[in-house]
């Protein structure tokens, strides 16, 4: 497996694959791998002849210091993980190789994506969305791949790359992956690693919550009543501080009529539990 730490290098070796036309499959993380990034690679090296991993923890995507502060780091172990998964190749550059020019709002690009942009996590998480489709695009432009992977678990970034690689004519597949998840529900994250013991108990409870939810849906009960529901019993349990809990529709992520659901739907969490923020949802087609 090849270690890359400079674009050029990079593209010396992308410039070599396309010249005898094999496929390349993308999947950009940000390290600290577990099982759910394992499938993205997975589902690449089934697809493609040579798949290309990025970690890169993303400066300018953080809101928050103290989250970008404390993301783990475990690079000689991702690269293990990786090479016995099969991935060809990892791009591993530092802050300046990818930000020659910085990375303060004034020296950066913008997006705007819309009302895609300004509800559940980009509410909650200003400028996020703006600096994952600045890093999304350069690695696009780096890579150039033919498919790249993106888990459905960030269905919000999923829609959101959609939609950037459309507006901008990149000529890339985007396939979503479904969620990997612990054997308890719980859906795997590298920010799990900072949950304490205890915590790690009660983080399943989300999960549970939301599944419950889908059954109530599926047995016809009302929208609003349901996710009047789903509200209180995550408010029940202390452990937990809910930022959101929505019902939406998949395309759109608008909020749903309160007594009728759309053809696609998803239930969507996010909560803080300790130090840690967890996400998770579940599709509904
Ligand atoms: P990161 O959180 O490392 O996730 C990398 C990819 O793995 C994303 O597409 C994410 O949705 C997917 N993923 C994470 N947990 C998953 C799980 N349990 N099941 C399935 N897929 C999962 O998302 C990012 O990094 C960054 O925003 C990035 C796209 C790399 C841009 O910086």
């Amino acid at each position: 497996m090849d270690i890359f730490d400079q674009v050029r290098t990079l593209k010396n070796f992308i410039n070599n694959c396309r010249k005898t036309n094999i496929s390349v499959g993308f999947v950009p993380t940000m390290g600290a791998l577990h099982d759910g990034h394992l499938t993205l690679i997975k589902n690449s090296i089934k697809e493609n002849e040579i798949t290309i991993c990025s970690i890169f923890v993303n400066p300018t995507q953080f809101n928050n210091a103290i989250d970008l502060k404390h993301y783990p780091i475990q690079h000689e172990k991702d690269f293990k993980l990786l090479e016995e998964a099969g991935c060809s190749a990892v791009f591993l550059p530092n802050v300046e190789e990818m930000y020659p020019n910085g990375v303060s709002q004034d020296s950066m690009l913008g997006f705007n994506f819309g009302s895609l942009e300004t509800r559940l996590e980009g509410a909650f998480r200003p400028g996020h969305f703006n600096g994952v489709g600045i890093v999304v695009s350069k690695l696009f432009h780096m890579v150039q791949p033919d498919k790249a992977y993106f888990g459905l678990k960030d269905l919000q970034q999923y829609l959101i790359i959609k939609k950037m690689v459309k507006d901008l004519s990149f000529q890339i597949d985007i396939i979503g992956v479904p969620t990997v998840r612990e054997e308890t529900g719980l859906a795997m994250s590298s920010r799990n690693l900072r949950l304490k013991a205890e915590e790690l108990e009660v983080a399943p409870y989300i999960y549970q919550t939301i599944t419950k939810m889908k059954d109530m849906l599926k047995d016809n009960q009302a929208p609003k009543e349901v996710l009047e529901w789903g509200i209180s019993t995550i408010h029940k349990n202390h452990s937990f501080h809910l930022e959101y809990l929505e019902i939406v529709s998949t395309d759109t992520l608008e909020k749903v009529d309160d007594y009728q659901l759309p053809e696609g739907y998803a239930i969507v969490i996010a909560a803080h539990l300790g130090k840690v923020r967890l996400i998770d949802n579940i599709l509904v087609e």
